[in-house]
């Protein structure tokens, strides 16, 4: 076990670091030299009641101070805005000691209410920065608004505190100061510097001390450490500080007895570490401490609290973790490797092709799972905090007034999402996503960071777990267990203890993500929740970083109808702006991997909701002033409310702008290209000429309007892009085009019959290309115009009649695959591409021919024309060649149509006979 650092030996650096870097500190930092310590932690307040606050500061005595306790004195003014002189109106004395690592508390009393004052702590000749606070009314007096922020969950590694400070500055804009702020827990980490974060996610390095926290020392030098930060510092000066504490302030998933992060064999006995952790969050956090803390066995060291607000609102904090918990029904990791187990040696199959004995087998997990998770006898408030709660929602809930709850956990019944039964519209994307990572080779993007790479890499672990994932959700398995989900029993009493005449307002953190949803008991709305996105920790980007959040947080609401609204990507805080008849909330993000210096820059407002005192949850809505909209968000693009995101209508672009080059190509192309050209030699036409200029055109149209197609489709990125990119799709550069289609051919080689195959396809792909600048180039104008006119008509009416069926649906899906360079069901496309061809006309079928050359083998065709016609190899895939072989109905059509421009009837047949080694095969037309 390494032995931590003595608090001086920490303080001596901070102080150089302070000094340098801090700019609140600056104007002190003269005025310290030669002192007997420093305020390097900065001040705050907390637990306001109508005549009494809490103040707190820390005193850093200098090297080889030799006192073991400083006095020290805080002063206290009334801070009125139009008031010039400050008048001082308490002073008093207090001892930073050892004892309590020289922290320094006073529960100021005797306070005006409702007034806002200033403070400070002076030693010596040191003297702290200020902090301000106002005092709320007393529950009898009426109060019109209240103005707070609500945060949760800061691991220091895992980036920088700009939530803090973005609350500060947000509510100067709004005109509306901070009256409190609530911390809902995981104040901070109890993890050393190679756990969550691990070396190679850490933001912020230096984390101290660099090991897990056991002893009380340790759990002190770690709240020194956060204390440290500006942003911390500044919001705790601006504003009082209501918090209560979630597991990480102690050691992850804990309860009364225990934690999952706590092993006695190598850590001792639970009850000290959690006692050492309750001592240095009480000595470093402003609590009202009404118990003796150097005796923390003596419970109770903290209960739930009360805090009131004019006639506007009471605010209630629960405790859930320590003093009644039970616990965990289960743990996510064994109900992950039970359906892990059932899963084994179905890895490579994907969800869809399951075999019914998974499906029973799932059935059992499910129920085993849900027998745990109904268990009365697990408990997470206690039946004495429950009848507190409902004596004060019933008996001191009053009309007209608020109630708000803070607590540390989700209380929504959150059900994994079943990602197979999105609703309409998100099903397209999500059987992409899911081929993408149940098939090797798939390309794989990382939505966090934008990254894009082999899915070989990361195959095997991301796949495993989303397929878990996946089970979870399709049979209903719950995978939280310390959440209010895994303690279902007592949730139900909970939510019933808040019924009242007094509208519920539940807060909640511990998930790192946002969710905003209804809480019923017996089917009766009785609060709105809103959880709160983490300051730092990650969420469930960093789980499923492949799935963009829209989608994510599609799939968290199907799964969970009164789930209004949820972000899973985003880092932030909560602010409300609470009046009589109005409860307004808004998600803040802020981009956490850079410190603020002082800016707004990078922080946006991602979503507001309304709530009226009938429970109605209106939103998301847009945020209050534009200011901090996503144009101020410093070019860093918050997530779109899912539905906007997912009901692009992303197919529908590349088509409607396929028609329009079709026609346009159409339109450029004349009468007829120069005789002899290449075109005519790969579609087999006459040397000199043609009969009928009009076919000549149709055919080189039909040749610019093919090889556009293949481009246009080989063009749009490989990858899964098209959820946040739909508009770049056809401005996507160049030579990544080029990149992704030369693979595309080295893959394609080795089903090619060879070496000399292949060079012939791409002798013949040259000269297309060749052919389509020299047409364009020589083109008229007239026989184009029409030609183009009529390619688009047939476009549109193929579609139309295609949407009547699933046809239309089936060939986009294998559009937007091939898009993302899948290997793709070919078969919808080439159908659907048979019957535009068909309807073009003649021309069309002739180029059918030249994709599946073999087409009309045995077919019933008298022919007067010979064509010479390559069959072997073709540029197409081997759906295209089989589709384009079924032309039987094409040449009833062509009949038609020949008829048609004949006059006359007509019989078509189409012989062919393969002519041997040189690869040439004849067919005759009649
Ligand atoms: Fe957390």
């Amino acid at each position: 076990m390494n032995t931590p650092r003595a608090p001086e030996e920490e303080s001596e650096k901070a102080a150089e670091r302070r000094k340098a870097e801090l700019p609140i500190w600056g104007p002190v930092g003269a005025a310290m030299a030669g002192a007997v310590g420093y305020f390097l932690h900065g001040v705050a307040s907390g637990d306001p009641l109508a005549n009494a606050i809490v103040l707190w500061t820390r005193f850093t005595p200098a090297k080889k101070a030799p006192k073991k306790a400083f006095l020290v004195r805080w002063l206290l003014w009334i801070q009125e805005p139009n008031r010039k002189e400050r008048k001082r109106e308490l002073t008093g004395k207090a001892t930073a000691a050892e004892e309590f690592d020289f922290t320094v508390k006073v529960d100021v009393s005797g306070l005006q209410p409702g007034t806002r004052y200033a403070y400070r702590f002076e030693c010596g000749q040191a003297k702290s920065p200020e902090g301000e606070f106002r005092l709320p009314l007393p529950a009898t007096e009426p109060m019109a608004t209240l103005s707070y922020a609500v945060f949760s969950c800061a691991n220091r590694g895992f980036g920088n505190f700009r939530a803090y400070a973005a609350a500060v500055e947000r509510s100067r804009e709004l005109s509306a100061p901070l009256d409190f702020w609530l911390h809902l827990g995981d104040y901070i980490y109890e993890y050393g510097d190679t756990r969550y974060p691990a070396p190679s996610e850490t933001v912020v390095p230096g984390l101290k001390p660099s090991e897990e926290l056991v002893h009380l020392q340790q759990y002190r030098q770690r709240h020194a450490h956060y204390r440290l930060d500006p942003e911390l510092q500044r919001l705790s000066a601006s504003a009082p500080m209501i918090s209560i504490w979630d597991d990480h302030e102690v050691a992850n998933d804990d309860f009364k007895d225990g934690a999952e992060n706590h092993h006695s064999e190598t850590q001792g006995a639970f009850e000290a570490r959690k006692l050492a952790a309750l001592r240095a969050y009480h000595e470093w956090l402003p609590t009202r401490v009404e118990f003796d803390l150097t005796n923390m066995s003596a419970a109770p060291w903290l209960r739930w609290r009360r805090f009131d607000f004019g006639s506007l609102a009471m605010l209630l904090m629960l405790e859930t973790r320590l003093l009644a918990r039970t616990s965990q029904a289960a743990t996510e990791q064994s109900v992950r490797a039970e359906i892990a187990a059932v899963l084994n040696g179905a890895w490579a199959l994907s969800p869809s092709a399951w075999p019914g004995r998974i499906e029973k087998k799932m059935r059992k997990v499910q129920s085993a799972v849900e027998a745990k998770r109904l268990d009365p006898r697990k408990r997470m408030l206690g039946d004495t905090q429950l009848a507190w709660i409902a004596a004060q929602a019933k008996a001191e809930g009053r009309p007209g007034r608020w109630l708000l709850v803070g607590q540390p956990q989700v209380v929504q019944e959150l059900m994994s999402p079943n990602f197979q039964d999105l609703p309409r519209g998100t099903s397209p994307h999500w059987a992409d996503i899911v081929r993408n990572l149940t098939k090797r080779g798939a390309l794989y993007r990382n939505y966090t960071t934008g990254d894009e790479g082999e899915a070989d890499f990361v195959f095997s672990e991301l796949r495993n777990a989303f397929l878990v994932d996946l089970a979870a959700g399709r049979f209903r398995i719950q995978l939280n267990f310390d959440s209010w989900t895994g303690y279902v029993a007592e949730r139900r009493l909970f939510l019933q203890s808040l019924r009242g005449p007094t509208p519920a307002i539940v807060y909640g953190g511990d998930s790192h993500n946002a969710w905003a949803g209804i809480l019923r008991a017996d089917n009766k709305t009785v609060a709105v929740e809103f959880d709160g996105m983490s300051v730092t920790s990650p969420g469930l980007e960093s789980r499923r970083p492949f799935l963009p959040p829209g989608l994510e947080a599609a799939a968290w609401q199907a799964a969970n109808p009164d789930l209004a609204w949820a972000d899973t990507s985003w880092r932030g805080f909560m602010l409300v702006q609470l009046g009589l008849d109005n409860h307004r909330l808004e998600y803040m993000a802020v981009d956490a991997s850079t410190p603020s210096r002082g800016t707004s820059e990078g922080t946006s407002c991602l979503a507001g909701f309304d709530v009226g005192r009938d429970l109605q949850l209106s939103g998301p809505k847009s945020c209050r002033t534009a200011s901090w909209s996503a144009a101020a968000f410093g070019g860093i693009e918050p997530s779109m409310p899912s539905w906007r995101l997912l009901s692009w209508p992303w197919p529908w672009v590349p088509l409607a702008l396929l028609a329009s080059l079709t026609a346009l190509v159409g339109f450029l192309l004349g009468r007829r290209s120069s005789s002899g050209s290449s075109s005519s030699r790969l579609f087999g036409s006459r040397p000199g000429g043609y009969k009928r200029p009009s076919e000549e055109a149709e055919a080189d149209g039909l040749q610019a309007s093919v090889v556009l197609f293949s481009v246009f489709s080989i063009s749009v990125p490989p990858c899964s892009r098209p959820f946040t990119e739909p508009l770049s799709l056809p401005l996507r550069p160049l030579k990544e085009t080029r990149r992704w289609a030369s693979s595309r051919w080295a893959e394609a080689a080795p089903r090619s019959a060879g070496s000399a195959g292949q060079q012939e396809r791409q002798e013949s792909a040259r000269r297309l290309l060749e052919d389509i600048v020299g047409v364009v180039s020589s083109a008229g104008i007239e026989a184009g115009a029409v030609r183009g006119l009529q390619a688009l008509r047939a476009t549109l009416l193929t579609a139309v009649e295609a949407a009547q069926s699933d046809e239309l649906r089936e060939a986009l899906q294998a559009l937007q695959g091939l898009s993302r360079g899948e290997p793709v069901e070919d078969a919808p496309l080439a159908r659907l591409l048979r019957r535009l061809f068909q309807r073009l006309g003649s021309t069309y079928v002739k180029l059918g021919q030249f994709i599946a050359p073999a087409a009309s083998a045995g077919r019933r065709c008298r022919c007067r024309k010979t064509l010479a016609l390559r069959s072997s190899p073709t540029l197409f895939p081997a759906a295209y060649v089989r589709e384009f072989q079924c032309l039987g109905s094409g040449c009833e059509r062509l009949e038609a149509m020949l008829e048609e421009r004949a006059g006359t009837p007509i019989v078509i047949r189409v012989v062919t006979q393969q002519t041997g080694g040189d690869g040439l095969e004849h067919s005759e037309l009649a």
